[in-house]
């Protein structure tokens, strides 16, 4: 059953940044976009690269093998060849840390 973990201090997310993290079985993709924390998965979806050796632009990390992008907020995919949204996982911020539901 899914439940909160600890991920990281939210002072250790900077703006406009991206974060992989392996927690709970998870391969994650944390960032902060515009203050707010989001938790995506951290693999493609296309051909399951992992996403945290690709880059940032705006609110959307780019994959490094076939250069889809995807919304880090809420996982939306914004263009081929990947075709299906990453996996949005819930977060919330207690005590200047990040908890992330996994
Ligand atoms: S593996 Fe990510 S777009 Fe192809």
């Amino acid at each position: 059953m899914p439940q909160f973990v600890p991920a990281l201090k939210d002072s250790d997310l900077e703006e406009g940044s991206m974060r992989p993290l392996d927690i709970g079985g998870e391969h994650l993709l944390m960032s902060k976009i515009e203050g707010v924390v989001s938790a995506v998965s951290g693999t493609c979806t296309h051909e399951e690269t992992d996403l945290g050796l690709g880059f940032v632009l705006e609110e959307r990390v780019v994959c490094p093998l076939h250069l889809s992008q995807f919304d880090l907020r809420t996982g939306e995919v914004m263009n081929p060849p990947a075709t299906e949204p990453l996996r949005r996982f819930n977060v919330k911020i207690e005590g200047g840390t990040i908890f992330v539901e996994v």
